[in-house]
């Protein structure tokens, strides 16, 4: 179908109780074998990228890729930069086409993300482009192990995200709730009593970042407490590179790379399709 904003594919999943999927990608393997994922699900999703995998892939190429794939596709996509560090890489990506952006100035004082928030949602807002801010410090989830609470998690006070949603006017917001990136080794421990009263105090639709690992239960009932985005990136990466070893240690002395890189390809559409089930995505287009 069409590339849409991050508040279009949000406000219907909202309504609609899912959420949409929003994969990180690397490269055009990722990205296609997310988009036939979704197509074959009949599933929205977003297509995002990080500052490191913009400037690997060259954010003009990027954008004309993920355009190029979706032109004889039926479902929504999104373009989105996630995790943007500064004003300036949120232009950046406005320029090269992107249909949503997240301003991350949640390592700032609350005053000071509310104000450069705001001048991103000014300058997004007038190019037609939605916003995601955060809240509360999402980490890594390497960083709080076994026996150690959620105190390495700088959690989203619902105060905040009031204040922080109103004065800044973005579309949704990412806030941490127990959640973080990457492998948890530990169970994690979302706060579902946080995640009411932040939805209560902002309605906006939330993020919910750090997808990978969060039980599917878990998941399931914070879609049906408000979260309409859910990231997922580490899940995809361990599968593509688990797989690709497998295959080249199978095929010692094989140099025919596509031949290398179609079951990592296929792992990765089966981990989308995964994802997108837990999402409730699935045969919403
Ligand atoms: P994971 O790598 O834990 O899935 O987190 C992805 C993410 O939140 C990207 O912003």
């Amino acid at each position: 179908m069409s590339i849409v904003t991050n508040k279009e594919l949000l406000t219907r999943a909202k309504a609609g109780h899912y959420a949409v999927p929003a994969f990180n990608t690397n490269n055009l393997e990722y990205t296609q074998a997310i988009l036939r994922a979704a197509d074959e699900l009949n599933s929205p999703v977003i297509i995002e990228a990080a500052k490191s995998e913009i400037d690997y892939m060259d954010g003009h190429v990027f954008v004309a890729m993920v355009k190029a794939m979706t032109e004889k596709l039926s479902i929504p996509v999104g373009i989105h930069l996630d995790h943007g560090p500064s004003y300036e890489e949120v232009i950046r990506c406005i320029n090269y086409g992107f249909k949503s952006v997240m301003y991350d100035g949640s390592s700032f004082p609350l005053e000071k993300n509310i104000a450069v928030t705001k001048e991103v949602v000014a300058a997004a807002h007038a190019a037609g482009i939605s916003v995601e801010g955060e809240i509360g410090v999402i980490g890594q989830a390497a960083d709080s192990p076994e026996g150690k609470k959620n105190d390495m998690i700088g959690l989203a006070d619902p105060a905040e995200c009031e204040r922080y949603v109103k004065e800044s006017g973005v579309d949704c917001f990412a806030a941490a709730i127990g959640n973080a990136h990457g492998i948890y080794t530990r169970k994690p421990e979302l706060r579902f009593d946080l995640l009411a009263e932040i939805e209560k105090r902002t309605g906006v639709p939330l993020v919910l970042h750090g997808g990978t690992g969060i039980p599917e239960d878990d998941l399931r009932k914070a879609i049906t407490m408000g979260v309409s985005k859910i990231n997922f990136s580490t899940v995809m990466r361990k599968g593509c590179i688990e797989t690709l070893v497998e295959t080249l240690n199978k095929n010692p002395g094989d140099w025919d790379l596509m031949k290398m890189l179609n079951p990592s390809w296929n792992k990765m559409k089966e981990i989308a399709k995964q994802h997108i089930v837990m999402c409730m995505s699935d045969h919403k287009v």
